[in-house]
């Protein structure tokens, strides 16, 4: 019988996946459903087949390591998996996977749900009125930025971005993006989107979201020097990871009225908000949201799930990121 590791709760339809190929016995559950410790993990792994974990575990080579050589897949429960040493991975043969596409249209809304509110004010008018500081309506109270017929510019076109740029057209806007790599000609027109550059994407967006993967590229590409290139009426909007941005040189921003308003569901050290962030008012603050619907987290949960069956049945994994090493 195969042992398998859950190092956090998920939803029961992945965990039902596993009893039934493998029965309930093979399955361990950490008990507690909240954060993992590190020693908790590194005594949790040991000795297992698999290992099913979550976007906040560290997986690198110590880890890998203290499962032992029998490990044969690392099953992450989210599509990115910069938490995971994918190098170390591969270099012991040991498949990685993550759960991409269920979860691209449920992070897109959750994407244009931070912009509306930003660019709206939305939780600082519900602050507001909750603190009973609204009198009377007022023909200058909380004023936004439109949304519809803006500019969207989109930082990284992956799945997700182009999610985004389909919700773009109800509102009428223009949609630039950049990224590595061109979308073929195409799919350029079928969005009714233009590539420019990183300059003209700072220079021509009224609202900037983020979809980009987390890599050393990525990193702080968003700085003191392009909150400076950005309109003074813009929207930044970032789900995809909190490192992209350099939060004390955006809290400046907000600050300085550099750009108008952010939205923010993902963080540099995350849960820990930096203290100017929650200084701001006019930045809407989500705790890590955006696969968060009842049927993503379960359809996600079932792909991680799926992924550790295969492998243990000796298929392959179908949503590996090392295929390499199979
Ligand atoms: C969530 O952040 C994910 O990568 O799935
Ligand atoms: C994530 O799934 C992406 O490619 O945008």
């Amino acid at each position: 019988m195969p042992k398998i590791f859950v190092t956090r709760r998920i939803p029961e339809r992945g965990l039902d996946l596993l009893y039934t190929a493998f029965g309930k016995e093979a399955v361990t559950v950490a008990p507690q459903d909240n954060a993992i410790t590190r020693s908790d993990l590194l005594a949790g792994v040991r000795g297992m087949d698999a290992l099913l974990c979550i976007l906040t575990e560290r997986i690198d080579a110590e880890l890998l390591d203290a499962a032992g050589p029998q490990l044969r897949i690392v099953a992450n429960y989210a599509v990115g998996y910069n938490n995971i040493d994918v190098a170390a991975a591969t270099a012991r043969k040991i498949p990685v996977s993550n759960t991409p596409g269920v979860l691209t249209e449920t992070t897109a809304d959750l994407a244009w749900t931070l912009l509306v509110s930003a660019a709206r004010r939305v939780t600082e008018g519900e602050r507001y009125l909750r603190a009973g500081r609204w009198e009377s309506w007022g023909p200058t109270l909380l004023m936004g930025q439109d949304i519809h017929g803006a500019t969207l510019g989109i930082y990284g076109m992956g799945r997700i971005g182009q999610a985004m740029a389909e919700r773009a057209r109800g509102f009428q806007m223009r949609v630039i993006y950049t990224d590595v790599v061109r979308l073929p000609e195409e799919r350029e027109r079928e969005l009714n989107v233009s590539y420019v550059d990183m300059t003209t994407l700072l220079k021509d967006s009224d609202f900037i979201s983020i979809h980009c993967p987390l890599m050393p590229e990525t990193t702080h590409a968003f700085s003191t020097k392009e909150f400076a290139a950005m309109k003074p009426t813009a929207v930044l909007v970032n789900s995809a990871r909190g490192p992209v941005i350099d939060e004390p040189a955006l809290a400046e921003a907000l600050k300085q009225g550099q750009i108008f308003s952010a939205g923010l569901d993902v963080y540099e050290d995350e849960p820990t908000i930096h203290p100017d962030l929650l200084a701001c008012e006019n930045v809407v603050l989500l705790p890590h949201l955006g696969s968060a619907s009842f049927e993503t987290r379960s359809r996600m949960a079932e792909i991680a799930a799926s992924n550790i069956v295969a492998r243990l049945q000796g298929q392959t994994p179908p949503t590996c990121v090392n295929p390499e090493v199979l």
